[in-house]
Order: C-alpha cells, then structure tokens, then sequence
C-alpha cells in the first residue's frame, strides 16, 4: 500500500517575518520617546540614513508604501496627463497604478522568458513622443538587464525607474539594486525580504528628483531638507512646514513605529538574504534534472534574492498531455497535499487584466483618450504578451507569502525536494 502521509511533516515551517528581540527593543524605544511620527521624527531619519547608505544612494525617504514611493518617482519624473511610461507586462499592479495616478499611460512590453523581467529588445517598438520614463521591476529579486535599458533610456531622454520592491540586495554586474536607475523604490510589506508591515522607500542621488519627491510625499507643501534643521525633538511635529501648496501631492509619510522595526530588520537583512539565496540554490541544484520541471535561471552577471522561487512547469517533458494552466493547477493542489507551501503569484499579464484591457483609467477617456492626446492610446493586444501569458501558465510558486523560502531551514528544503520528487515521478496518475 502507497503511503498517505503527508512528505513534509506538519509544524516545521517558519512563519515570517521573523522578529527578534532586537526588533522589540527597536519598536519599544520608539513607543517610549513618544514621537510617533513627523518628517524629521528619530526612527524615520534613522532608518532614511541607514537605508541610504546600506543602497549606495544620496538620498532616501521612507513612505507608507512602495506603491506611494512609485507615485512619487512618477511624480518627480513630471510624467504628466496623457503621457507614456514603459513598463513589463509581468509585475505587480502597483507598478501600473502609480503611472494612472498622474493621469498617464502604462505601456505594456512583454518579458524575457529566462528572467521573467522586461525584455530590453522590445522597448524601442514601445517608444513614441509621449514616452517619459520607463520602470524596470526586478521581480522575484533578480535584477532586469538594466545596461540595455539604460542605453535606450539615454538615447531617447527617458528617466530611468528601479521598481525593486522586491528586490532588496540584489546585484547586477556588482552593483546593487536601487543605484541602477535615476531613481529607485523599495516595498517593506510584510511578505518582503526586509518587512515591516506596510511601507517603502524611494532613493536616488539626484537632489532634484529628491527634492520633488520629498515635496510630493507631504501634501506638496514647500518641505525642504533644510527644514530638519529648524527641528527640537521636544516638539517633534512642530515648526517645519512651510504651509505654502506649491504643488499636488498626497499623505505619504509612515509613522515611527513601522520605520523602528525597518531599522532592526535592516541589521537582518543581509543574513536573510543569504539564507534565501542558500534554500534558492539547493532548490535549483537538486531540481533541475527533474523531467518537466525548470527551476530559475540567473544569469551570471546577476545575484538574485529569491523574494520567490518561481519554478516552471512543462507538462511535455513530463510525459503529460494536458494545457499548461492544467498540468500546473494539478501539481500545485498535489504538492500541497504533500504539505509543500506553494501558490500562484498573479495568473494573468496586467495588459490582459480587466482595469488594464478595457482602458477603464479614471472614466471620461482619462487618460487613455483625453484632451491631452491627439489620439487615443492603442488597446493591448494579446499577442504582444504571449511570453508572460505561457510563464504564468506554466510555473507557480515555492513558499508563499507567510511560508517563504527566506525564512526556512535547510531541512524543510530537503522535505520540498522529497515532496517534489515524489508528485513528479507519478505526476501522469494525476491526470
Ligand atoms: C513589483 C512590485 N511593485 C510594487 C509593489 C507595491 O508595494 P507595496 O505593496 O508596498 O505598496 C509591490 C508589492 O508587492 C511589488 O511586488
């Protein structure tokens, strides 16, 4: 008789984040000086001046959200109504929405299929006179091939923006993620390789941009990095602001706590890190000659952090006949009945998505067909995404948002391989 049981026995998994003392006595400091928030508050600063310089950047401002610290390098791009920006269609729909909220275009270019980030080859096509600026993602914590990008960018007067929210560590060419672009934004949500809960970060070296960004996060008002100077921590929301509205802008800041737990789980993130690249390589080297299974490549220029493991799936070389969504949904319900934690991460390219295919934007034509342009911006067709439709049909996930691979032992990796092995060598008695 087959054995039931389950490959990976229950309660070994870690749950993540993972807090320490460290990061209690971090967030209790906070809470006991009372400051619980303000631009120039101790642990924002803190952790702005330790996340600079752990990137390599001038300058950093911590926010409520990656999806704010975007909005703003959109924002500090002066990508204005009806405008263009480039991005892949396989990302995170943050990375699109804070291109809508400055009333401008996302322009949609499909993915290198190897590395699952922008192909650089198909962004010129893309290019026309309303493009300002285009987004690389480094998804999953592999840098996109940013030279490329970069040369494009310079040919055609384009800003250049990291999207790295999940990207934290990763290198290209020895530089790190974040020092890549004109401007860059991180994520500290709590499914990140450096979580606080919710918030960001947006970095760059460039005074202008930053001064625009710093601007944007509060309410546009005349906020400038001088005014940190005017600032007495007994009267910590007091004094700065110039109460003069020079341009749009929103509620951005984070409060103090969220930046005290970044603070410790900085100190962290390296051994993280270095934890998700060991599970990541054990995972490729002992998959990779399984039949029907293609584990990530990374190119050698490149140092990923695996913020996920996303593994292919090709039902052919498994000696299956069946469509790949199948073969894929069948594995993934078979490899959690083995207690393997896996899942989906988005199951369609955003230009195939409703808010995206219809062009919905704010209604009123904005801004996809609005009194800013001349003519209406073309509709997504599908065959332009055809490599991000096949990767997000074709692979899932290994580790999901609250079981992630960073946070696991050597030895729940062991039991994933067991488990894994086990569901393909029957893998055609499931269909
Ligand atoms: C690629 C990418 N960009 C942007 C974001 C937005 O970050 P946040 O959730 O902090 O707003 C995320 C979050 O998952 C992301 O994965």
């Amino acid at each position: 008789m087959p054995s039931t049981a389950k490959t990976v026995p229950d309660g070994i998994h870690t749950m993540w984040p993972i807090i320490t003392e460290d990061d209690k006595k971090q967030v209790m400091e906070s809470l006991e000086s009372r400051i619980l928030t303000g631009p120039y508050g101790p642990q924002l600063r803190g952790a702005e001046t330790e996340f600079a310089q752990w990137v390599g950047a001038k300058h950093c401002l911590m926010t409520n959200s990656g999806t704010a610290a975007l909005h703003m390098a959109v924002e500090a791009a002066q990508v204005g109504p009806g405008d263009e920006v480039i991005l892949p269609s396989f990302t995170f729909l943050a990375t699109a929405l804070a291109v809508l909220h400055n009333n401008a275009v996302p322009v949609f270019v499909d993915i290198d299929p190897d590395t699952f980030n922008i192909d650089p080859s198909k962004i010129k096509a893309k290019i026309t006179p309303r493009t300002k600026a285009v987004i690389a993602v480094h998804l999953h914590g592999l840098c996109a091939d940013i030279d490329p990008i970069k040369e494009i960018c310079a040919r055609h007067n384009l800003l250049l923006i990291e999207d790295a929210a999940q990207a934290h560590g990763a290198t290209y060419k020895g530089r790190k993620a974040g020092t890549l672009g004109d401007m860059a934004i991180f994520s500290v949500q709590a499914s990140k390789n450096l979580p606080c809960g919710e918030g960001g970060f947006f970095v760059t070296s460039n005074d202008a941009l930053a001064d625009r960004a710093n601007k944007m996060r509060l309410f546009g008002q005349d906020a400038s990095f001088e005014d940190e100077k005017l600032i007495n921590l007994n009267w910590p929301i007091d004094r700065f602001r110039g109460f003069e509205s020079i341009m749009g802008g929103w509620q951005y800041l984070p409060g103090e706590l969220p930046a005290a737990l970044t603070r410790s789980q900085l100190r962290a993130l390296d051994a993280h890190n270095e934890n998700a690249r060991r599970n990541g390589r054990f995972l490729t080297e002992q998959l990779k000659d399984v039949p029907g299974l293609i584990p990530p490549r990374i190119p050698a220029d490149r140092e990923t952090v695996y913020h996920k493991f996303r593994l292919r799936l090709d039902p052919a070389a498994a000696g299956v006949d069946a469509p790949p969504a199948v073969f894929r949904d069948k594995v993934l319900a078979a490899l959690q009945a083995e207690g393997v934690e896996c899942c989906l991460w988005e199951t369609k390219p955003l230009p195939l998505q409703k808010y995206f295919a219809e062009q919905t934007g704010y209604g009123r034509g904005c801004p996809y067909n609005c009194a800013h342009r001349s003519e209406p911006a073309p509709k997504p067709q599908p065959e332009d995404y055809a490599n991000a439709k096949s990767l997000l049909d074709s692979s899932l996930v290994l580790g999901s948002h609250s079981y992630p691979i960073i946070a696991q032992s050597i030895e729940v990796m062991e039991y994933y391989v067991k488990a894994i092995k086990k569901v393909f060598s029957g893998v055609k008695n499931l269909f």
